[in-house]
């Protein structure tokens, strides 16, 4: 079968097969191809990391066509713009606020993720989501009323609300089908948790692994050429789209072996489910502290009685997902200690 063959079958709005089947074929025919309706899509990890960095793909040609609208968000804003909004986004936002955010999340995480002696609970709507979304709120509750200014101009108030309601949406989705895959993949071995509260310091590894092996984000959003580029054995002309595959790049076995395994200690490249260049995730810090913090809860009610899953069901297609996950634990539990940090 061809390669656009293989793309209308994976991008079919009835597709309900697995995903990362149909992406092997592809990647494994071109790394980076040209589809018929003239887009590029890039598969190979290697290519994918040059193109997601190259400062000649933007998201349109300055000039040329109308501006998207919200024009004030900062997924659809250009350099000088996006430069001068994002740099008084993470004024108000910093990574380093992120980071010193953990405790708050560890003490959400113990909150959200607790278990009656022999209970279960369906982690997915139950547990991760309003976790995800808790801990998200407690983070932007702590940002400046008013936009602060930062060396490239200050935000307007418009700029500074719209942004402000992206990072409290943008990452619920992501960070909910990261965490439930990462879930599902741990409790599938019990060693893997048992050996994750034995030896913490794992703990931020076993989250760069879920978040290479399912992220929720599958495509980068479509990115126009400003000037010609090579790609492998081909050229994207000026004008082209293009658009990675994170997904497929993820799992490039030229870049990690058995590609398809979840493996919490794996070593290797770093993965791309955050992207790159200007538009990289802006919430990439949070969104390990939250992944971590969860795993780590789960390593420390594990290592008092282990966690089973009752049933999973995940849906397929392009925007395949881990839906529902019912996890139990045993009636004859250890007292709960504070959180080990
Ligand atoms: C596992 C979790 C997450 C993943 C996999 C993820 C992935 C991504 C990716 C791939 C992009 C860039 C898209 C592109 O360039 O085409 C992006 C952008 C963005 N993300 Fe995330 N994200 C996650 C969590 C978060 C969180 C928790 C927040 C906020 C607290 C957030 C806020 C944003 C924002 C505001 C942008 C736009 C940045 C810009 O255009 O300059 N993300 N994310």
């Amino acid at each position: 079968m061809d390669t656009d063959r293989l793309l209308a079958r994976l991008l079919a709005p009835t597709m309900a097969e697995a995903v990362h089947p149909i992406l092997h074929a592809i990647r494994a025919r071109s790394t980076a191809f040209r589809a018929e309706n003239g887009v590029w899509f890039v598969t190979g990890y290697g290519a994918a990391q040059s193109l997601l960095r190259s400062p000649a793909l933007a998201r349109r040609i300055p000039g040329h066509g109308a501006p998207p609208r919200p024009e004030d968000d900062l997924r659809v804003l250009e350099p000088p713009e996006h430069t001068r909004v994002r740099a008084g986004l993470a004024d108000a936002v910093p990574a380093r606020r992120m980071y010193a955010h953990r405790a708050a999340v560890a003490e959400i995480a113990a909150r959200r993720f607790r278990w009656a002696p022999g209970a279960a609970i369906e982690v997915v709507a139950g547990a991760i989501g309003p976790y995800v979304g808790e801990s998200v709120r407690s983070l932007l509750s702590l940002a400046p009323p008013v936009p602060p200014g930062s060396r490239h101009g200050r935000l307007s108030e418009r700029e500074y609300a719209i942004n402000l309601a992206l990072l409290d949406v943008a990452g619920l989705e992501t960070t909910t089908v990261s965490l439930a895959n990462a879930v599902q993949n741990l409790l599938r071995d019990p060693a893997h948790l048992t050996r994750l509260a034995a030896d913490p310091g794992l703990i931020a590894n076993a989250a760069e692994e879920a978040l290479r092996h399912e992220s929720g984000a599958v495509f980068s959003s479509p990115r126009v050429a400003l000037a010609p580029l090579r790609v492998g054995p081909g050229r994207i002309e000026r004008g082209d789209r293009v658009v990675v595959v994170m997904a497929a790049a993820n799992r490039d076995p030229a870049a990690f072996p058995d590609p398809d395994a979840f493996l919490p200690d794996r070593a290797g490249p770093r993965h791309v489910s955050f992207g790159g260049g200007p538009h990289r995730c802006f919430g990439a810090a949070f969104a390990r502290v939250l992944i971590e913090e969860a795993i780590r809860r789960l390593a420390s009610v594990h290592a008092r009685s282990p966690l089973l899953i009752e049933s999973a069901r995940r849906s397929g297609g392009i925007a395949g997902r881990v839906e529902e996950l019912v996890v139990r634990t045993r009636p004859d539990r250890l007292p709960e200690r504070t959180p080990d940090r």
